[in-house]
């Protein structure tokens, strides 16, 4: 039986999300990877006690995660029933739909029909009575915005979700839906766009956004999907999302061009006395406008690495100047 440590809120911080009520761990865990039926289960189900031990209370979700799409939501559900059923008022559940879920028009992208029949499933497969946030997962160029944030709305009335979130959406189009739902009465609680040392366009105008309007923002995929760590360094081990099929990080990805950027950041995080993933993670703590940001574990030597970043997200302006020389 799994006893939930005591000393579970001492180290983690929890930071504000947006001008909401909620604080949310500076780090969160995600399930895209690794927690589908084409992985191990017990190996998930360690994962997310070794996380909820160290105070993570955030676990992030969406109706296709995998492999196959939904599984990662039906293991999800077999551990909070065995592991967590106790602990479900200390934990922020989300999910999300936007991308392909089922055949046929009313499986994809935006429209009322899709969200509300998908978090139907979502919250089967997960055993909830209610998730904590719901996302919709990227823009549908075709469904006015109105009807797709009517109904985020609309699953909140309905006691399906407490809080709505955005995903992948670019500064323009969340100022707009940030006004529909603001004027719904459903505010936008957090935005969850991809954001690492790798990819930085939230720093164009999304970011302070986000600040303007009082919304949280949770950085997904911060190590880059693994890039930045010290794995792919010299080779691509035969256990890394690289080498497996249905991963989406691809060999082809790394490039020796990347290559000589990790290690000259490598070489800074071990000046600063981390690893890469550690400064990786603190470089975007140190902002203040981060809520929280959504790391990924395949084992839990990665994960407990990952929560190592907490001891210093400090960083000297030589340190951020010479890291925004390796970016470019
Ligand atoms: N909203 C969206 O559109 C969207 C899209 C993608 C992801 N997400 C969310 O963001 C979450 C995180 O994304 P992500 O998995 O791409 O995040 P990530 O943290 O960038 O990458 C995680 C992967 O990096 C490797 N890793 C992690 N920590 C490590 C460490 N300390 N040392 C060495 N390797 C380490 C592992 O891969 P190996 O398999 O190589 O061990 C792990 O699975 C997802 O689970 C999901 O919840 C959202």
């Amino acid at each position: 039986m799994y006893l939930a440590s005591a000393s579970r809120y001492r180290d983690m911080e929890y930071r504000r999300c947006g001008r909401s009520g909620i604080k949310l761990p500076a780090l969160s865990l995600g399930l895209w990877h690794n927690f589908g039926h084409v992985d191990v289960l017990d190996t998930g189900r360690g994962l997310i006690r070794q996380a909820f031990d160290a105070g993570i209370t955030h676990f992030d979700l969406a109706n296709n995660y995998g492999p196959p799409p939904g599984s990662a939501e039906e293991n999800f559900g077999r551990i909070l029933r065995q592991d967590l059923a106790q602990h479900r008022d200390e934990l922020m559940i989300s999910s999300k739909a936007g991308y392909t879920m089922w055949d046929g028009p009313y499986g994809d992208w935006g429209s009322k029909k899709y969200l509300v029949s998908s978090l139907d499933q979502s919250l089967k497969r997960m055993g909830l009575d209610y998730v904590d946030i719901f996302y919709h997962h990227r823009p549908d160029p075709d469904t006015p915005l109105e009807e797709t944030m009517s109904a985020l709305h609309l699953l909140v009335q309905q006691g399906k979700a407490l809080y709505v979130g955005l995903s992948n959406y670019r500064p323009e189009e969340a100022r707009k839906a940030f006004a529909i739902l603001k004027e719904l009465g459903t505010p936008c609680l957090i935005h969850q766009p991809k954001y690492s040392m790798f990819e930085r366009w939230v720093e164009d105008g999304l970011l302070d956004l986000l600040q303007d309007e009082g919304v949280g923002c949770i950085p997904f995929s911060p190590l880059a999907q693994g890039l930045l760590t010290n794995k792919y360094l010299k080779d691509i081990p035969a256990d890394s999302r690289a080498a497996k099929e249905h991963g989406f990080l691809k060999v082809d990805d790394i490039t020796a061009e990347v290559r000589e950027k990790l290690v000259k950041l490598n070489d800074i995080a071990k000046e600063r006395g981390q690893s890469l993933a550690q400064m990786a993670l603190a470089w975007l703590l140190k902002d203040g406008r981060v809520t929280s940001v959504l790391i990924g574990a395949s084992r839990a030597e990665q994960l407990k690495d990952s929560l190592g970043c907490l001891e210093n997200t400090i960083f000297s302006l030589s340190e951020l100047e010479a890291i925004h020389d390796i970016l470019g």
